[in-house]
């Protein structure tokens, strides 16, 4: 049986595959913010030859599904068939606008004051051949030109030797020695490659986030990003937030399918990347992983179990740098994979590269940091302290399990104005063009926005008389943002959304709140707030503010960061020095477990109000 596209691929289909599984196995990748569950309903393609046994229509509309659009995750092909794609279903590898996003990271990088300097390093070696006179073995003649060149006492693995003398005479004894440094900080030799094969050097910073995971593909000499991918996490398929996927984890015995979700939407990636720049897998020297605890210990396959459980014990923060092999990585199997060090179970090593990448641990100042994200995480503190906590805020910023939710990548909503006197809205959309939906940026100005104008309560209830654009919808009520007559597809946020939003930043505000106080601070001694988060090019901190999500101080404290997981995965990709701060910031981080602090259901609770029941704790907004 063959799968068609309209761009003419041709995929040859496995009995009772479904589409979306087709497609990604010849690397064609869809929008599945669901993980291919057919729930969250982005997976959409069109039949336009043959027939499909279709499992589930999930949110498609009547419409859509007498245009012959069904759920590639839900589609089962009957025989022979012939698909388009739309352009909105297709995940974006290589996004222009993330790839401009990075332009200056080398730049910001030197602004710590060191230099690239790549933990894995290389040494270009000519080695003597053998004779008679000289006849040493072969470790001995390559540990004879390393003590030449004041590298003693390094450790060979098995690996290592084992595939040495091959090498050594495939390449007429002038080679490139791959090692690094290990943990005990004895140098360790990785690989040997002939000087005239995979001699470029590149890495990877990859960001596990629990709903998106991103790579950046950098040359290790110059630090230059060449190229970007992202896509959501394949485990979203087995739940939304960490809990969940720990309970698949340790109660459905899924951890192999867990981590191999994760691992194949890196490789996915990985792999384009690679095709895309004529990169061969030996080429690629390094990576570094950033990702909260449960995210690590997912990736290594270490089962995650005792992370729910109280007293909430990891099975480790600092990884040991294990191998790409070992990662199941396509990478060359004894390239180093560092994970980035994790504090505790609910704050990881996404929050240490954040820490990191906000340079709030160098200065002394007292900064607030935060982590938009599946999991809110803060920070508070300066150069000699540092405490941390974290809280479940649900997947919606970044564009999950919102109805017309997207990541902040091209076409996505990413700001919005609502006129007070007609109530019609304005738009500007990533990259321009038709939008295809609404990142984080957006939800919080869309919302914010709303609420000025009177189209909800202070309880996120739309108010119906106000304008046509609020209407009944399939979950309910729903304000339509945008309306495409053209493609019959409009962009709305539901009553429903709006709910999942506020809670979303009722617990946040909460989680900052309970931790000032456990730190016997106010608002005013907070001189900094770094803001990071998958938001894409901005966010409005204003309308942050009015919406309760961040506390209301002057808006030139704030500073939005971005995606500071991936900026701290690619500092300690490039800069050995970095990754030894890294490491400083997680000893240093005192780590608060807010589940237990009754003030933090409290909090919560106030909080569930636009902005927040206290007005008093939101002075500027009237
Ligand atoms: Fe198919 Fe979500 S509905 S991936």
């Amino acid at each position: 049986m063959e799968l068609r596209l309209t761009s003419d691929e041709v995929i040859t289909l496995k009995e009772k595959e479904v589409i979306y599984s087709a497609l990604k196995r010849s690397g064609i990748y869809l929008t599945a913010s669901c993980g291919g569950k057919g729930t969250c309903g982005k997976c959409k393609v069109k039949i336009i030859k043959g027939s499909c046994n279709v499992i589930s229509y999930g949110k498609l509309t009547q419409k859509e599904r007498e245009s012959n659009i069904v759920l590639a995750c839900q589609a089962i092909p009957e025989g022979d068939i012939l698909i388009e794609i739309p352009k909105e279903s297709r995940l974006a590898i290589g996004d222009k606008i993330a790839i401009a996003r990075t332009k200056d990271l080398v730049h910001y990088l030197k602004s710590y004051g060191v230099d690239i300097n790549p933990a894995v390093k290389r040494l270009y070696l000519e080695l003597p051949p053998p004779t008679i006179d000289d006849n040493i073995s072969d470790l001995e003649r390559l540990k004879r030109s390393l003590n030449e060149k004041g590298l003693k006492d390094m450790r060979f693995s098995y690996g290592f030797v084992s595939t040495m003398a091959d090498t050594l005479r495939i390449a007429n004894w002038n080679v490139e020695l791959t090692y690094i440094r290990g943990d005990d900080t004895r140098y360790e030799a990785i690989f040997l490659s002939p000087i005239d094969t995979c001699n470029r050097r590149f890495g990877l910073a990859v960001d596990i986030g629990t709903t998106t995971v991103v790579v950046y593909l950098a040359n290790l000499l110059t630090g230059e990003i060449i190229d970007i991918g992202s896509t959501y996490n394949s485990q979203m398929r087995y739940g939304d937030d960490v809990i969940t996927r720990i309970v698949h984890a340790t109660e459905s015995n899924g951890l192999d399918e867990l981590r191999d979700a994760v691992v194949s939407d890196i490789n996915t990636i990985v792999d384009s990347l690679m095709a895309r720049h004529s990169i061969q897998s030996c080429e690629i020297d390094a990576a570094t992983i950033s990702g909260n605890t449960t995210m690590s210990h997912i990736f290594w396959g270490l089962n995650p179990g005792s992370i729910r459980e109280e007293p909430y014990i990891p099975t480790l923060n600092r990884f040991p740098e294990w191998r790409g092999g070992t990662a199941r990585l396509s990478i060359n199997p004894q390239s180093p994979v560092y994970t980035v060090p994790c504090v505790a179970s609910y704050v990881g090593g996404d929050i240490v590269a954040g820490v990191l990448a906000s340079k709030m641990h160098r200065n002394s100042e007292i900064a607030l940091f935060m982590d938009i994200g599946t999991n809110g995480e803060i920070a508070i503190g300066n150069n000699e302290w540092l405490m941390t906590a974290a809280c479940s805020m649900g997947p919606c910023f970044e564009g999950s399990g919102i109805r017309c939710g997207m990541r902040a990548t091209s076409g996505a909503i990413e700001s919005v104005k609502i006129d007070p006197h007609t109530y019609e809205p304005s738009i500007s959309v990533i990259s321009g063009g038709h939008p295809m939906g609404i990142c984080g940026s957006g939800m919080i100005d869309a919302i914010s926005e709303m609420f000025l104008t009177g189209l909800i309560d202070q309880k996120g209830k739309l108010v119906k008389a106000k304008t046509e654009r609020i209407r009944e919808g399939e979950d309910g009520l729903e304000f339509v943002l945008y309306s495409d007559l053209t493609h019959h597809k409009d962009i709305v946020l539901t009553e429903v959304d709006i709910e999942n939003i506020i809670r979303a930043k009722a617990a946040l505000y909460a989680g900052i709140k309970t931790l000032l106080t456990e730190v016997g601070l106010t608002t005013d001694a907070i001189e900094k707030v770094y803001i990071a988060g998958g938001f894409g090019n901005y966010i409005n901190i204003k309308k942050a503010i009015i919406l309760g999500m961040l506390l209301d101080m002057p808006e030139e404290r704030f500073v939005f960061m971005g995606n500071t997981s991936i900026t701290g995965a690619y500092l300690c990709l490039m800069s050995e020095e970095l990754r030894r701060e890294a490491e400083d910031i997680a000893s240093k981080m005192t780590y608060i477990e807010l589940s237990v602090y009754r003030s933090f259901m409290d909090e919560y609770m106030s909080a569930l109000f636009l902005p927040h029941t206290d007005m008093s704790q939101f002075p500027t907004v009237t």
